[in-house]
């Protein structure tokens, strides 16, 4: 018998520049993500400057979100959400990003998504910034390499504190703030990309290095400056972080691996998490730093900054685990973002992406046992290829196989203690992967008629998927295994 308590956020989340679509719309300027032209599992993205030449750009149409807020919207209150994470485009509210003045039509846009929740009984959990932002931010000043993009981010977080107080208490800073060092900085940091370059796997070397924690220092400096800003505001508004909940495991008992792996986990995750939270960089980021030869340029005021921003909430995604090993002949490639080698413990997915519930158990309580502060899932799920049967439904029991795993992982950690408040599922309907660009990689609990081919009338169709969660959501997850009707 699993159990939550009472008053738990059941819900599921998207991100604007892979659900949203119209990329032009009512003003809206041009974001980072609309230059990346979509891969596969073996082609990575690629960065083009002109994001009108032919090609194909997912984050274009995406699911076309934007032309079925109402009918979205009424899905999810159909599921009994509680929450709703999305996030906010920043190019339709200032479409360049350093303009003084906001696009009232992208404010009025977001106002219309939050009303309508409300109407349902749905709180929106909004992340300010989710892998994009102005195209203009990184051609102009170099994305978060400049520390002026600090202020752009500020005016643009105080305009949605000011705008969208008392409809929004929920906010996130930055999705996956961790993931920009770790995975290169287009995407996260708006840092220039060689031409034709992947946008995600960055090289690793001291001075890719270097430049993303100097773009990560001023995205922490930002976020302080926006948690305290948000509590100006409306005292009632809860400001979180938001990491790429990373799980490393020794691949074996030596004690060289055990080590190694240790580390990664300060790096994946604490080195976030500890500034966010405890508003100071922790001993494992100087020593890293002093390893990579980095030298940041640290304002004298940040730390004060950082120390007067704590996040109420930890939030974290958490898809799978990975190991490490000291043994170079051991190394091999996982998949899209995805680190590390692989535990022949687990079973892998088509995009190289392990299953590992107990993984989420042992993160939650290793982040509640670090910081003591509640925490949200944001973000879990399966992607998979879904297949429409001949009465055009979709059976898609290996999800529900999935996440029912990993809901039975949370109610153990509650029962371990853990603070854990709400759980997103990730794409709650059908999005475009960030990683690889596809739509082929389904996450929803509904479909999404589109493909990568470009075909397909964006016709919203439940899963079986749908009414499992429906079901659990109104038993409180207290039954993982109803009997689904469908
Ligand atoms: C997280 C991101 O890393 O993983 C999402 O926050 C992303 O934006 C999700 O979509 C799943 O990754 P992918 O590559 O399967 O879309």
């Amino acid at each position: 018998m699993t159990q939550f308590p009472k008053g738990f956020l059941w819900g599921g989340a998207t991100a604007a520049n892979q659900y949203e679509g119209a990329w032009q719309a009512d003003g809206k300027g041009e974001s980072t993500a609309d230059h990346l032209l979509g891969g596969t599992f073996e082609t990575p993205r690629r960065f083009v400057e002109d994001a009108t030449q032919p090609g194909y750009f997912p984050s274009h149409d995406a699911s076309d979100g934007y032309h079925h807020t109402e009918e979205d919207i009424k899905l999810m209150a159909g599921m009994g959400f509680k929450l709703y994470r999305l996030s906010i485009a920043w190019t339709r509210i200032f479409p360049n990003g350093d303009e003084k003045e906001p696009n009232r039509a992208g404010l009025d846009y977001y106002r219309h998504v939050f009303e309508l929740c409300h109407q349902y009984g749905i709180e929106p959990l909004v992340t300010i910034s989710h892998y994009e932002m102005p195209y203009h931010l990184t051609k102009a000043y170099g994305g978060w390499g400049n520390r002026k993009v600090i202020d752009f981010y500020v005016n643009y977080a105080t305009t949605l504190f000011k705008e969208f107080s008392g409809l929004v208490k929920y906010w996130l800073t930055f999705n996956e703030i961790n993931i920009g060092f770790m995975l290169g900085g287009y995407m996260s940091l708006g840092l220039p990309t060689p031409d034709g370059s992947s946008p995600l796997l960055g090289e690793q070397n001291d001075a890719a290095i270097q430049a993303a924690l100097q773009g990560l220092h001023h995205q922490f400096v930002a976020s302080a400056k926006a948690v305290q800003i948000g509590h100006a505001i409306d005292p009632n508004n809860l400001i979180g972080c938001m990491i790429a909940g990373q799980v490393t495991y020794p691949l074996t008992a030596s004690p060289e691996d055990v080590l190694l792996a240790q580390q990664t986990n300060e790096l994946n995750n604490f080195y976030c998490g500890d500034v966010q939270v405890r508003g100071a960089y922790p001993d494992f980021a100087k020593r890293y730093w002093t390893k990579h030869h980095v030298v940041l340029d640290i304002d004298e005021t940040d730390a004060e900054t950082l120390a007067a921003g704590k996040v109420d909430f930890y939030t974290f995604s958490y898809y799978s685990s990975s190991a490490e090993t000291a043994d170079q002949s051991k190394r091999e490639s996982t998949g899209n973002m995805s680190f590390g080698v692989k535990n022949p413990y687990l079973k892998y997915s088509e995009w190289g992406w392990s299953t590992d519930p107990s993984g989420l158990r042992w993160y939650l309580n290793e982040v509640n046992s670090r910081y003591q502060i509640p925490m949200m899932v944001v973000e879990n799920g399966l992607g998979a290829v879904d297949e429409k049967t001949a009465d055009g439904k979709i059976y898609d029991d290996y999800r529900i196989d999935y996440l029912k795993q990993h809901l039975a992982a949370m109610s153990d950690a509650l029962a371990d203690g853990v603070n854990l408040i709400g759980y997103t599922t990730w794409g709650w309907i059908d999005i475009v992967s960030a990683g690889t660009g596809q739509m082929a990689k389904r996450y929803g609990f509904v479909y999404v008629d589109r493909n990568d081919d470009q075909q397909g009338d964006y016709a919203r169709t439940p899963k079986k998927s749908y009414y499992w969660y429906k079901d659990v959501i109104a038993n409180n997850g207290s039954d993982l295994d109803p009997d689904v009707r469908y």
